[in-house]
């Protein structure tokens, strides 16, 4: 006989609608907060914490370093994948620490280049403008495409070609993008180089990029204004892998664990908080009350909840072992307020695998959840690492699990085979630039919240009433008994006699 049988189905998002609470006229759209803790800190810092509820998953076809510069940028953060070595994470890493907004690190051209060589590189790589450097990277000017023409100086030598750059404005190791705008709408010049006291070439602001930057009010940095990094890691390489990390100085470590309940798990918690007691680490994956204590008592400072329900999962199928999101998360956030109440630290919790679109999320927050992990959403987006490939007329881009086939192939190197895989690889559409859809779904998300007569995620959480519907009431829920596209025939003619 079992231990224990729960006879009760478990629940997915998709089973729950939310009921309107009251609304009052101090409930404005625009004074709603999505923030919220990513990690617990002791003194709430704020480099610890998200202006958006939404994470992307730690997965090869989802979180590379642009989703990671990108997403933080937005107010929220990509968990770097870890199916690949330390020291190629740990670049990942170093690049988002690095992205200084607005500040470029350009492609340089040597003053004894032809005109013709640095054409081939400006056609591919699209680039009008080039700085000239000595072979010590010391500034000697610039060259751009109103500089030449290709059909009467390819022959010539960029040095006979550029701007010197004593009739170039400067900026001498210029860090804050305000002042590097100011100077130039001083210069009337729309590109700034930036130097070192030496004269040596750091980066170079164009006008074009720092309206968009300045543009960026939710981003999340650390003190030093870098963009918050956190990268994934898994049970078995992690003394290395950490090491490399925090060379990079990355802010957050995630454990990437189908199942985050085991010693191995536990190991590898103390092992990062005993020699990194400075990174905090997220736990996961757990779906039961037990387990989030059990990762909580190891010493992990947020918990990723959920198992068996991502779209490119068969764990279930293969294993027989998961359950519902919904399920999972009214349990644990159960769990994180006891704990809440007997200790006074707040764990936050993830809600990961199967949330297939904004009420989704929504329906998550309001359970209790902190956030959202995702990652078929992001793996539609221009900013994840993968190529756009078109198929029947249709922009598409490729999404595999990490518990795959193809994901598990850079192991083959260091590890065994799995003897069976987790997941699936397929295709999903193409959506577009992140911001433009993120702008989409966080409307919807304050809009709901609005709605219940919240204010921010914790009102949210406390305030959000919610209930269980029926197979029929989702079908209601759709529209319904009308022929769609009908905008299609309104230049037509109608018979309207019968
Ligand atoms: P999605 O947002 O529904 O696409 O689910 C993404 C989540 O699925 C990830 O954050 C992981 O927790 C989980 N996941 C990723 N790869 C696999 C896999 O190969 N098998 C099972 N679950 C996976």
């Amino acid at each position: 006989m079992a231990k224990k049988i729960n006879t009760n189905s478990s629940r997915t998002l998709m089973e729950y609608r939310l009921l309107p609470g009251y609304t009052s006229s101090d409930c404005k759209f625009k004074d709603i907060s999505l923030k919220t803790p990513l990690v617990y800190s002791a003194n709430n810092e704020k480099k610890y914490y998200l202006n958006i509820p939404l994470v992307s998953a730690a997965m090869q076809s989802v979180s590379g370093d642009q989703m990671g510069v990108e997403l933080a940028k937005l107010g929220g953060v990509a968990f770097i994948f870890c199916s690949q070595t330390p020291q190629s994470e740990a670049q990942m890493v170093k690049k988002i620490k690095n992205h200084k907004a607005g500040f470029v690190k350009p492609r340089k051209v040597k003053p004894s280049m032809k005109v013709s060589e640095m054409y081939n590189i400006r056609k591919k790589s699209g680039h009008s403008t080039f700085p000239v450097v000595n072979d010590d990277n010391i500034f000697l000017g610039l060259i751009s495409k109103w500089d030449y023409d290709i059909s009467l100086h390819a022959d010539c030598l960029i040095k006979e070609r550029m701007i010197d750059k004593e009739n170039i404005e400067v900026g001498t190791n210029i860090t804050d993008l305000m002042k590097a705008n100011k100077l130039l709408l001083e210069s009337h010049k729309s590109i700034l180089p930036v130097i070192d006291e030496d004269g040596r070439l750091l980066s170079m602001v164009f006008r074009k990029d720092i309206n968009d930057q300045l543009n960026f009010p939710l981003e999340i940095h650390d003190k030093k204004k870098r963009l918050i990094s956190v990268a994934a890691v898994n049970t078995h390489d992690y003394k290395d892998r950490v090491t490399a990390l925090a060379r990079e100085e990355v802010d957050v470590i995630a454990i990437d664990s189908s199942d985050g309940h085991t010693q191995y798990q536990k190991d590898t918690i103390k092992w990062i908080n005993k020699h990194y007691p400075n990174i905090p680490v997220i736990g996961g994956n757990v779906i039961t009350k037990t387990g989030f204590r059990f990762l909580v008592e190891a010493g992990a400072k947020a918990v990723k909840v959920g198992m068996g329900g991502g779209s490119i999962c068969i764990t279930q199928e293969q294993k027989g072992t998961g359950r519902g999101l919904a399920t999972t998360i009214i349990e644990v956030v159960e769990a994180r307020d006891t704990y809440f109440k007997e200790t006074g630290k707040y764990i936050p919790i993830a809600a990961d695998g199967g949330v297939t679109g904004t009420k989704d999320v929504t329906i998550a927050l309001a359970l209790g959840a902190d956030y959202v992990m995702m990652g078929r959403y992001f793996a539609r987006m221009e900013e994840s690492p993968t190529d756009k490939i078109v198929v029947n007329n249709r922009v598409m881009k490729p999404y595999w699990g990490e518990g795959s086939a193809r994901a598990q192939k850079w192991k083959t190197r260091r590890y065994n085979q799995g003897k069976f895989v987790e997941g699936v690889e397929g295709l999903v559409e193409y959506a577009g630039h992140l911001r433009d859809n993120l702008e989409e779904t966080l409307a919807k998300i304050k809009s709901s919240i609005q709605t219940c007569g919240a204010m921010n995620l914790s009102e949210f959480h406390q305030k959000a009433e919610l209930e269980v519907v029926s197979a029929l009431s989702i079908r209601e829920g759709k529209s319904h008994d009308i022929y769609l596209g009908a905008e299609n025939l309104e230049n037509q003619d109608y018979n309207t006699s019968e």
